[in-house]
């Protein structure tokens, strides 16, 4: 282990990742429909060309009330399987992998593009009132109902039923995005759920729906195709409900039990966070937690933008993956610029030879 640097690669189940940078979700609020297209498989393709070895797709919902925005990506019909297979098949032919992240909003749902300011459009004027685990309203921008038992168990079939789905198109690997406020956040923060029945109140009922969640989709997917959850590791409030680090470890434990492979350790969701708390690699610590008393893997996510810096990181055995965003959009070819700067010898498409 010692030896491991960013271009050492990692097994996971059947799953061969040639080194140990990810592209993170992001959002482009570039669909119709639910539909990825042209915009997405450029986007997401030429980060492959760059040399990631794995691109986790933005959120995609899982069903139509699961989406945050109405340009958000879907995969609950097989229209939409088709577009993904298409850059499923591109990332694939260029020695990376690709994971869907799934996800439901919740509360966070009904929301404009940002490019009209991510306004909540109400059910007048085409939305709808979001559901969440509690009647729950952050801000002006949040309203929502609690959803019933009913209404619980249909948006875990959604998320077993989108999971069949993404075997289909042909991903190598799924990601649950559990963080950042949405949905399953919603749930297992009781600084926003507030129910009394079997998904509110102990530790133990409100992580019950990821959980449950979790269970039914190994049960769905191949035994040797990982699954990744991203979690919220606190919820950088002070308020007694919060969720804290020491939740997020018991979390992880148990969601290791129940056959997850990787945790991503991101935080927050809930309330704008101060700039002044986010500096480089903020959030690495929560991995290294993480990692230090589970024994999961880990994937450590935030300002991380430098080759040397995302080294650091594996090599000190703080996380095993590199996951980054907005770095990756300043520049796709980022792992490319990272060998070459690392001097680690990596497979260059041939036709960007003469540039690296
Ligand atoms: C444009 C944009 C869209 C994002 N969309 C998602 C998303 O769909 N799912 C998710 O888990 N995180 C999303 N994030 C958060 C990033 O994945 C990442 O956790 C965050 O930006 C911190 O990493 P960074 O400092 O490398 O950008 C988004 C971030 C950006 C900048």
């Amino acid at each position: 282990m010692a030896n491991n640097n960013l271009f050492t690669p990692l097994q996971i189940r059947g799953l061969e990742l040639k080194n140990r940078i990810v592209v993170s979700p992001m959002q482009q609020y570039s669909a119709t429909d639910g539909l990825v297209n042209n915009w997405h498989l450029v986007h997401l393709g030429s980060r492959a060309v760059g040399g990631a070895a794995l691109i986790i797709t933005e959120a995609t919902a899982v069903s139509p009330r699961g989406m945050n925005t109405p340009n958000d990506t879907g995969i609950w019909n097989d229209e939409q399987v088709n577009a993904w297979k298409n850059v499923v098949q591109f990332v694939h032919e260029q020695g990376a992998k690709i994971a869907v992240q799934l996800w439901h909003s919740g509360a966070k749902g009904s929301h404009s593009h940002p490019r009209d300011g991510m306004k909540y459009i109400s059910a007048e004027n085409g939305g709808w009132l979001p559901k969440s685990a509690s009647p729950i309203k952050l801000d002006d921008t949040y309203h929502s109902e609690a959803l019933s038992v009913e209404e619980i168990a249909d948006i875990r079939s959604s998320f077993v039923n989108a999971a069949m789905r993404a075997v289909t198109a042909g991903f190598d690997s799924i990601e649950l995005h559990a963080g950042h406020g949405y949905l399953f956040h919603q749930f297992y923060s009781s600084y926003v759920n507030r129910r009394d029945d079997e998904y509110g109140g102990s530790f133990e009922r409100r992580i019950g729906l990821l959980v449950e969640t979790v269970k039914q989709i190994r049960q769905v997917i191949p035994e040797d195709m990982p699954l990744f959850v991203r979690i919220s590791a606190v919820d950088y409030l002070e308020d007694d409900d919060a969720w804290r680090i020491e939740d997020s470890v018991k979390l992880s434990r148990i969601l290791k039990e129940n056959g997850v492979d990787v945790i991503t350790a991101s935080a927050g969701g809930f309330v704008f966070l101060d700039k002044s708390r986010v500096y480089p690699s903020y959030q690495v610590p929560f991995a290294e937690k993480i990692k230090s008393e589970t024994g999961i893997i880990t994937g450590a996510v935030g300002a991380i933008t430098s080759p040397e810096q995302a080294n650091e990181i594996i090599t000190s055995n703080k996380a095993d993956l590199a996951v980054i965003a907005r770095e990756f959009l300043r520049d796709p070819y980022f792992p490319l610029r990272a060998a070459a700067k690392l001097e680690k010898d990596i497979p260059v498409p041939f036709q960007y030879k003469r540039a690296f």
